[in-house]
């Protein structure tokens, strides 16, 4: 059968700069990296490019907090990044950073098109804004009371507790989850990409057969219900390209993002003959495909082809959404110890066992993908082990020591041997489509069909007895091609253990020769191939991942109190009010007073009622010190009060007066205190 040679230019989602790559990378790294394998594996010209998403608010936050610049975060985190991707034996063409000048080349190019062709709409907005921090806040970085239930501490877009979805104006008491200080409204001219002009274009390219047909008909309802500008720009302080021609203005980091595919590419071309244009040029003949998540679908969809269409490159050939990882039945969460870092697993177990396993239960569908622990040690080592491997290691020796590492010229079982050949086709097609789980289906079920027929002829009782050598010969000789089909099929999922074996099999392994019988071909030694799980190792993964999780969440919480001792020198340096006279101050009437009793207020989170004794005269007076103390441990303490306020009506009654308190808030409020001897009653002067 003659095929052309493909070009095929191959992507997977740019992981953010902010963090380690978790198990859910490395399960779309995996599929990309297997697809990719097998396009080679077949002939092909295919090439997969990936770079690390180094821009936005968080990696600036991020670096602050580490007390780095930007770039250093993003060069450490590029370095683990490529140590985990090659270790689980991600083989990238390049991989680079969208902080690049290749990438800032083509981000302006790219918008000064998009702009020159009508498509960037200039606009005014209002949003919240930390005067503290002078950082306009996302709907995530504010939070306060939610207004349906009430629960403080909410986020700005929805609350934790009650489920309302609302707006960060909604939210009662909104504070800035960086400073606590109280975000305002601020003006700012923001750039949005006018996607409603893309209308016509994205209702004949979403169904031409670019995308998954249940992606295609989410796609459908959202630009059935009419598409919306883009927002594209932020203002400075933010870690990005500038805007060109817009001072204090930078790309969102979507914007660049998947600018970065084309950047990475642009490198590798840079390093060798490949042609840019080849792979870019709006009249491109190569294959370009994108391999996502399934929650950055409109990204890739909608926004990102558009700009390509704009700026006259090709669109994308494919975009092969996915689901989410989850691990025994549960999203992965680092309470339960089910977060499992890309690091963690490598440092217990190997990689082909998860490649496998992946393997073994990917589709084409955006379905999740359960990583069940039990079941992978069970399927890893049956399959891969007691299957697979089994059939090179009962055989080899008879062809090596009967045949000099000969092997026999024809099947010795044809019916068999053909059922391999006609399979070869059908397991092609399911890599291509992207049906990994049926390949994975098919090969072991010709796996089981070569050890049933290993079984039943039992070469090792022939061997015992005199003039069955050339028996023997057939029969081993057949389930080394048989392994040598099966182990072919298996490359682009186990590499290195492929790699093993073409050292075994004493040939390199393409597709095209995986049923071509070999007749005569010498075969080396036998050297083990693969090891078993250890369910033990599995465990010491999960309790290490534990341990991370736990630290993590130690090291926040430091964070957290480091934060708030900072607010408060913040508040030291809060400049002094307004000079006054000593009679302004003579005014105010402070006061010893005994509390004689606190009760919680109910239905209200924050105050105490105190009742206050200054000298035979009885106060009630409601405090908001309710999150630093108990009500019980205040009763028989002495306190500062102002006497001589005028009566304030609150929701609960009516406040008598002010006691006097220090600090940040929240459990850091100490209330004013006499040395004994101060009696109730008496003035504070
Ligand atoms: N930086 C963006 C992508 C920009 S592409 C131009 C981003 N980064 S990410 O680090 O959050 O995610 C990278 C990829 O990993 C995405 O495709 C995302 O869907 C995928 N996954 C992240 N968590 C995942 C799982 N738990 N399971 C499977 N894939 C998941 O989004
Ligand atoms: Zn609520």
């Amino acid at each position: 059968m003659t095929q052309t040679t493909r070009d095929i230019l191959v992507t997977s989602a740019l992981p953010y700069a902010n963090g380690p790559l978790h198990l859910g990378h490395m399960l779309e790294a995996i599929q990309t990296d297997i697809w990719t394998r097998f396009q080679n594996l077949r002939g092909h010209n295919a090439y997969y490019v990936c770079a690390d998403d180094a821009h936005g608010t968080a990696i600036m936050l991020r670096a602050e907090q580490e007390g780095i610049t930007a770039e250093q975060q993003i060069d450490r985190i590029k370095a683990l990044h490529v140590a985990d991707y090659d270790d689980f034996l991600v083989k990238f063409d390049n991989f680079h950073s969208t902080h690049s000048d290749e990438n800032k080349a083509f981000s302006e190019e790219i918008y000064k098109r998009l702009r020159s062709n009508g498509h960037i709409a200039e606009r005014t907005i209002t949003q919240a804004f930390d005067e503290e921090k002078g950082l306009f806040l996302a709907d995530r970085f504010i939070k306060g009371t939610c207004p349906k239930c009430k629960s403080e501490d909410q986020y700005g877009d929805n609350c934790e507790v009650c489920g309302a979805t609302y707006s960060p104006t909604d939210l009662i008491n909104p504070v800035s989850a960086y400073t606590g200080s109280t975000p305002v409204e601020k003006e700012s001219v923001h750039y949005f990409f006018d996607l409603p002009q893309f209308d016509e274009f994205l209702k004949d390219w979403t169904r031409s057969g670019t995308l998954q047909d249940e992606v295609a008909n989410k796609l459908n309802e959202w630009l059935e219900a009419g598409l919306q500008q883009w927002d594209i720009s932020r203002d400075a302080p933010y870690f990005g390209f500038e805007i060109p021609d817009a001072p204090g203005k930078y790309f969102y980091v979507w914007l660049d993002a998947p600018i970065g595919y084309m950047a990475s590419f642009k490198n590798l071309c840079d390093k060798s003959d490949l042609e840019f244009d080849q792979f870019w040029g709006k009249d491109s003949s190569a294959e370009l495909y994108h391999f996502i998540g399934k929650d950055i679908i409109n990204f890739h969809a909608l926004f990102w082809p558009s700009m390509l269409h704009s700026a006259e490159y090709r669109t994308p050939s494919g975009v092969f959404a996915h689901g989410f990882l989850t691990v025994n039945g549960k999203k992965m969460s680092k309470s339960r110890g089910t977060f499992i870092n890309a690091r963690t697993y490598l440092d217990f177990l190997k990689p082909e066992y998860l490649r496998y396993y992946f393997a073994a239960k990917l589709t084409n569908s955006v379905d999740d993908i359960d990583l069940n622990l039990e079941d992978f040690v069970q399927r890893v080592n049956s399959d891969l082990v007691g299957k697979l491997v089994n059939i090179a290691s009962r055989c080899a020796k008879f062809v090596t020591k009967g045949n000099d590492g000969i092997l026999a010229d024809s099947p010795e079982n044809a019916e068999l041997w053909q059922q391999y050949v006609d399979a070869n086709d059908v397991i092609a097609n399911h890599f291509e489509s992207r049906e990994f789980s049926k390949a994975i289906r098919e090969i072991m079920a010709l796996a089981d069909k070569a050890n049933e027929y290993i079984a039943a002829k039992e070469p090792w009782k022939l061997a015992k007895e005199e003039g069955n050598e050339a028996l023997v010969q057939a029969i081993c000789s057949q389930g080394i091609n048989m392994f040598h089909a099966l182990i072919t099929w298996l490359a682009p999922v186990i590499p290195s253990t492929a790699e093993a074996s073409e050292a075994f099999l004493g040939k390199s392994l393409k597709w095209a020769d995986a049923t071509e019988y070999l007749g005569g071909h010498k075969i080396n030694k036998f050297k083990p191939l693969l090891t078993r799980v250890e369910g033990e190792q599995v465990q010491k993964m999960i309790e290490q991942g534990q341990k991370e999780a736990e630290a993590m969440q130690k090291a926040a919480a430091e964070a957290a109190a480091k934060k708030q001792s900072a607010n408060q020198t913040e508040l030291l340096k809060e400049p002094l009010a307004e000079e006054i006279q000593f009679d302004d101050f003579a005014k105010v009437d402070l006061r010893v007073a005994l509390i004689v009793d606190a009760q919680p207020v109910k239905g209200a989170d924050k105050l105490l009622a105190l009742t206050l004794d200054i000298g035979g005269e009885t106060r009630n007076v409601f405090s908001g010190i309710k999150s630093a103390y108990n009500a019980e441990d205040l009763i028989g303490k002495h306190t500062v009060m102002v006497a001589n306020l005028a009566p304030r009506k609150m929701r609960f009654g009516v406040s008598e007066g002010m006691v006097l308190a220090a600090g940040p808030g929240g459990d850091e409020i100490y209330i004013l205190e006499p040395h004994d001897g101060a009696k109730p009653g008496q003035r504070v002067m």
